[in-house]
């Protein structure tokens, strides 16, 4: 039998090339091998605030661009986390056996509250159970995402035991897939933070529908040091951030891609990245463009999607609810 694959992605912001080379790239390529299911998550999304017409054209978004990468849903489920009311359900379940000393050690949280102090919402605090709640209800295998979600996987699989632990095997234990390239694109103004959907700068990430004159002009733009040398130097985060998005578009090895910057300097290695992701997304520009020309179309992918895995997520649900004791 094959694995069971369950990630998430955001409907905020421009999806960027973090997102693609660090997540949707992986998802694509594991199609065949594995079990995949993909779930928008809008009730994340509004952890923060959202405007109600943005967020509901960002979910179209999101699903055509990964349907436009390569995701078939001929064979993998996307669905819209808020189609499917047992993941808003099984998050409250699982809040009442989350020691509030876990929550309290999410980084990601630390982060993103600080800039809104008091105004915080419980929600964004709740947001790992949620996620939880997301891959245990598919009784997923496997958990691909970023290193940033690393430890939000690790929380799954600590709640998930300590219910096991109280009521016998009920959830299964996911285990977190992080890729080894391209699982933190950093940004191009700033390459010693990730790419991030939330940052405004406009020379900080690359968008997947960004033009190619757009990229060019990011890509050039991009902040680097005043060092010659072309080669992957961990201690140079701007030159080896360029070169880990190089690396992720081209599948070339280090050694070779080093080997074609000998006696080039950084100008020589912009001029050719920003050719090399314009050719890589170009292809899925086109698809994204075909796809969103006939209305209706992605929403009708989106409700098979959610058709198909409802009355795995119902059940799991009922068994928790039925060892909890509940009803
Ligand atoms: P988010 O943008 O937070 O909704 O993330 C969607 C997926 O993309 C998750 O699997 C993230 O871990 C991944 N991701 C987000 N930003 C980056 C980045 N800068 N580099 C690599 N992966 C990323
Ligand atoms: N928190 C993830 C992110 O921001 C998105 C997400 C929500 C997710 N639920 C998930 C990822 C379940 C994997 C599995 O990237």
């Amino acid at each position: 039998m094959k694995k069971r694959v369950f990630s998430g992605i955001q409907p905020t912001g421009d999806i960027h090339i973090g997102n693609y080379l660090g997540a949707i790239k992986q998802w694509v390529a594991s199609q065949t091998e594995y079990e995949d299911i993909f779930c928008i998550v809008d009730l994340h999304a509004i952890t923060v605030a959202q405007e109600p017409n943005t967020l509901k054209s960002k979910i179209r978004e999101v699903a055509g661009l990964l349907f436009a990468a390569g995701i078939d849903p001929k064979i993998t489920v996307v669905f819209i986390q808020s189609h499917i009311s047992a993941h808003a359900e099984l998050a409250w379940l699982l809040n009442c056996f989350i020691p509030m000393g876990w929550m309290n050690r999410m980084t990601q949280f630390k982060e993103k509250s600080h800039r809104q102090r008091e105004q915080v919402s419980v929600g964004l605090f709740d947001y790992p159970a949620l996620m939880a709640a997301d891959i245990l209800l598919y009784e997923a295998d496997l958990v691909p995402v970023g290193e940033d979600q690393r430890q939000h996987v690790e929380l799954t699989r600590d709640v998930s035991q300590r219910f096991n632990s109280i009521y016998g095997e009920t959830f299964k234990i996911p285990e977190a897939l992080i890729p080894q390239f391209g699982a933190r694109v950093m940004g191009l103004d700033d390459p010693t933070q990730k790419m991030s959907k939330s940052e405004p700068g406009s020379g900080h990430a690359i968008n997947l529908l960004d033009t190619p004159d757009v990229i060019r002009a990011k890509v050039m733009r991009a902040t680097t040091d005043s060092q010659r040398e072309v080669c992957f130097d961990e201690s140079r985060p701007g030159i080896y951030n360029l070169l880990g998005i190089y690396e992720g578009f081209t599948g070339l090895g280090r050694p070779e891609i080093e080997s074609r910057f000998v006696g080039k300097g950084y100008v020589d290695l912009k001029k050719e990245l920003a050719e090399v992701v314009v050719a890589g997304l170009s292809p899925l520009q086109s698809r994204y463009r075909e796809l969103t020309r006939e209305p209706g179309y992605i929403d009708s992918l989106l409700n098979e999607g959610a058709d198909r895995v409802r009355p795995v997520a119902e059940e799991t649900l009922a068994k928790v609810k039925q060892q909890i004791g509940l009803g």
